[in-house]
């Protein structure tokens, strides 16, 4: 989403402006093309010339400078971004631009600017929780500029409480939310993701090395483009995307249903979740002791398919599945796609380097039902995310 977009960066003078550096760093990996701006105090802080050197292009910082306005004048800033961000975004410039005032580069440049803004607040906790900053903050939202909320902890004044910079990744995140295009607005997409877990006994369980990082992915991008998201995740270590419905389950029974009772209100499915095909038949109630023999077997039952249930379920909706596959991955994911009724199957070899369930990225083919395939090269999960949900968005507009 980032790539190739010109993002203005406003950075304030505060102590966090320092993160700033950071969050620079983070948008120039992502392919943005960044502008700075820097208020006179932000300089206090840090050099323009950090910033100068890490985005490659001149930092703005004096708005009657004739050599500046000369090189890309502050109009021309405005502009051509596609995104303004002012991080840290202070009390004194949100209170000005709240009340129309535009008497330096930055605010001038914000008030001249027609693309989404988003501040990411930084101060003291009674500068933040003071009325008048409260009141200049809703009124800039019932304007439509977009904030993120600070993050709370001991604060650079001494205080503890709600004032520090979100973390950079947060704010990169919200970034490319304000990019995507709201094509999936109106659209309900149920995704599952992650392992489930099938008891033993009370301190042991099958399982499978799914990270639910895939299926999450697909939740944030899916949300960030208008759609309404229910996720349903069996145990992983991520943190629930911010508003998203968040269903939480163990063992595939339950994942079955979770998604039995919710599928009514999905126009999409995507079933990423890597489900044990397998249970213990019996699930023992104390912990299962060693005994005299080498060997120990267990007698494992079947669980229910639950995309194969969606497909006998399916209706209009799109149904989207995956296939994990260590070998004849075209010809598995093929029999997947027909015998569980699917529009579209992602299929990937697990094995490959860059692909499969730990990684940050996937390497993925696309089956669709009349036979097209589509290969992708080894991308971050969140971009074979927001691809897959560029051809769910394509199959749904010729519904
Ligand atoms: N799936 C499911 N319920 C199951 C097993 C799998 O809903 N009990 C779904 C998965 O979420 C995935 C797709 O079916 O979208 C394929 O899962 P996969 O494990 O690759 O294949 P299986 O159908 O289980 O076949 P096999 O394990 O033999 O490869």
């Amino acid at each position: 989403m980032l790539k190739g977009k010109n993002i203005v960066l406003g950075v304030c003078g505060g102590i966090a402006a320092y993160k700033a550096v950071e969050l620079l760093r983070l948008y120039v990996k992502a392919g943005a093309k960044v502008n700075v701006i820097m208020t006179r105090s932000a300089q206090e802080f840090v050099t323009p010339l950090t910033f100068q050197t890490l985005s490659g292009n001149p930092v703005h910082t004096e708005l009657f400078n004739l050599f500046q306005e000369s090189e890309i004048g502050h109009i021309s800033l405005a502009d051509r971004a596609d995104l303004f961000v002012v991080a840290p975004a202070t009390a004194n410039v949100i209170g000005k631009v709240a009340n129309g005032i535009a008497d330096d580069l930055l605010t001038t440049t914000i008030m001249a600017t027609k693309a989404p803004v988003l501040f990411a607040p930084a101060m003291n906790v009674n500068m933040w929780e003071n009325p008048l900053y409260q009141q200049n903050e809703d009124r800039l939202k019932k304007f439509g500029y977009h904030f993120l909320e600070p993050a709370s902890g001991s604060l650079a004044c001494g205080w503890e409480g709600k004032g520090k910079l979100p973390d950079p990744a947060v704010i990169l995140e919200k970034s490319r939310a304000l990019l995507c295009p709201h094509d999936l607005s109106g659209e309900t997409i149920m995704v599952t993701a992650g392992p489930t877990r099938e008891e033993l006994d009370p301190v042991r369980y099958l399982s499978n090395y799914s990270s639910g990082k895939m299926g999450y992915a697909i939740a944030r991008v899916a949300r960030d483009r208008g759609a309404r998201v229910i996720l349903i995740s069996g145990p992983t270590s991520l943190a629930p995307p911010d508003d998203v419905e968040y269903i939480s389950v163990i063992s595939a029974r339950q994942m079955l249903d979770a998604v039995l009772s919710r599928y009514q209100e999905a126009t999409v499915i995507v079933k990423a979740a890597a489900v044990a095909d397998y249970r213990p038949a019996t699930t023992a109630t104390q912990k299962i002791k060693k005994g005299a023999d080498d060997s120990l077997t267990l007698e494992l039952e079947k669980n229910s398919d639950i995309l194969a249930e969606l497909g006998r379920r399916k209706g209009q909706r799109i149904l989207v599945g995956f296939a994990a596959e260590t070998q004849d991955l075209l010809e598995n994911a093929r029999k997947k796609l027909k015998a569980k009724n699917l529009d579209m199957i992602v299929a990937n070899d697990v094995t490959l380097p860059g692909a499969g369930f730990e990684s940050d990225t996937n390497i993925v083919r696309l089956l669709f039902r009349d036979g097209r395939l589509e290969e992708l090269p080894c991308l971050d999960k969140e971009e074979v995310a927001y691809r897959l949900l560029n051809r769910i968005s394509e199959l749904r507009g010729g519904k």
